[in-house]
C-alpha cells in the first residue's frame, strides 16, 4: 500500500515557531517507516542541555529521567550510545531469572479478595523489583511511584507537575542508596512505576477476561499509550509530511497502542511492532499473565 493511500491518516503536526515541533502518527505502517528510515532516533541522541525546553521540563516530572543526575531510562538511549546494550543486558538478564508459581498464587489471591489498587500494585513490584534491591521495596516507594506524570495533559496542574518532580526525586535517591553499584539507578527506578502505572490495571483487566488469549487482551488494552522519537534529519518521510521536520527539534510521538489495537501485533504493546529494541519484559509480561489467567480460572 502506497503512503499516499487515502484510508491512512497521514502524520498530525502541532507547531509552535521556535518552542514546540510535535509529530503525532497513530497508523501501524508510518510509525514502521518512521522507526527505520534512519531519520528519528532515541530522544538521548541529542545531550539533555540541547533537547528543546518542554521536553525537559516534561521529562523531569516523569519516570524516564533523572534531572539532578542526567539519567534516561534505557529505551531513550540511541543504540550507538556504548552504555545502551550492556543496560539492556543487565535488566534481561535480571527479568530472565523469572518468577515462581508461588508469585503466581500470591497476586491470583489477591485478585480474587478484591485486595485495594496500592496492595495488588505493592506485591506485584516485590515480584519484579524485588531481584534489584534483593530485599523488599517499601511501601513508601511503591506508593510514590503512582505519582510520576504519565501524560502530557496532567502538567497542566502545577500541583500534579511539582508532585511528580519531587516523587520521581525521592525514588531516586532511594535507588541510589539500595542498589549495587553496577545497577543504573534510572533503568531499575523506572521498572518500579511502570509496574505501579501499567501493571496493577492490567491484572484487572486480565482478571475480567479470563476466557480471551492474553496477546488479544494486551493489544486491545495495551498499557503504554505512545512513545517518543526526535528527528535526526531533515525529512518529510517519502512525503508524509508535507514539509520537513528539524533535526534537534522535531519531536515524533508514535501512538502504540492504537497500532497494537490494530494490527493485534504484542510488538506494539511493547514496542514499535519489531523485536529490535522491544521491551526486554515482554515474555515476562506475557507468560505471567498466561499462568494467572489459569490460576484465577481454577474455582
Ligand atoms: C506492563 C509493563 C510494561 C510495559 C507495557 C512496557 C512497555 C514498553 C515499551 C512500549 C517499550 C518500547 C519503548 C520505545 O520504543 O521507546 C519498552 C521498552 C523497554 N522496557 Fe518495558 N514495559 C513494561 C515493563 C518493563 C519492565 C518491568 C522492565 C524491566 C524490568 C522493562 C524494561 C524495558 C527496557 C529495558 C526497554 C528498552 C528496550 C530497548 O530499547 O532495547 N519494561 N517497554
Amino acid at each position: 500500500m502506497s503512503n499516499t493511500d487515502s484510508t491512512h491518516a497521514k502524520p498530525r503536526r502541532i507547531t509552535i515557531p521556535f518552542i514546540l515541533d510535535l509529530i503525532t502518527v497513530s497508523e501501524p505502517d508510518q510509525i514502521q517507516k518512521i522507526e527505520t528510515s534512519g531519520d528519528v532516533d532515541r530522544l538521548h541522541a541529542y545531550d539533555t542541555k540541547s533537547l528543546p525546553l518542554w521536553i525537559k521540563r516534561y521529562f523531569k516530572s516523569t519516570k524516564f529521567h533523572d534531572d539532578k543526575r542526567d539519567l534516561w531510562f534505557c529505551p531513550f538511549e540511541s543504540a550507538s550510545n556504548p552504555t545502551y546494550q550492556p543496560r539492556r543486558n543487565y535488566l534481561q538478564e535480571k527479568v530472565d531469572t523469572g518468577y515462581s508459581q508461588e508469585d503466581v498464587k500470591k497476586i491470583a489471591q489477591l485478585l480474587k479478595t478484591n485486595a485495594k489498587n496500592e496492595v495488588l500494585a505493592h506485591e506485584m513490584v516485590q515480584v519484579v523489583n524485588q531481584r534489584f534491591f534483593g530485599e523488599e521495596i517499601p511501601q513508601r516507594i511503591t506508593e510514590l511511584a503512582k505519582d510520576t506524570v504519565q501524560s502530557f495533559t496532567e502538567v497542566i496542574s502545577p500541583f500534579r507537575y511539582r508532585r511528580g518532580i519531587k516523587a520521581q526525586e525521592q525514588i531516586m535517591d532511594y535507588c541510589e542508596q539500595k542498589l549495587p553499584s553496577h545497577a543504573h539507578i534510572l533503568d531499575v527506578g523506572h521498572n518500579i512505576g511502570e509496574v505501579v502505572q501499567a501493571t496493577a490495571g492490567a491484572l484487572r483487566k486480565l482478571k475480567d477476561n479470563l476466557d480471551e488469549p492474553v496477546e488479544e487482551i494486551f493489544t486491545l488494552n495495551a498499557p503504554t499509550p505512545q512513545v517518543p522519537r526526535i528527528a535526526i534529519k531533515s525529512s518529510t518521510f517519502d512525503g508524509l509530511l508535507s514539509s520537513p521536520t528539524k533535526p534537534g527539534k522535531s519531536v515524533l510521538i508514535f501512538k502504540i497502542s492504537e497500532a497494537a489495537a490494530k494490527t493485534k501485533d504484542i510488538f506494539f504493546t511493547f514496542g514499535v511492532g519489531r523485536k529490535e529494541r522491544a521491551c526486554v519484559f515482554q515474555d515476562f509480561f506475557v507468560k505471567f499473565m498466561q499462568d494467572l489467567q489459569r490460576e484465577l480460572k481454577q474455582d
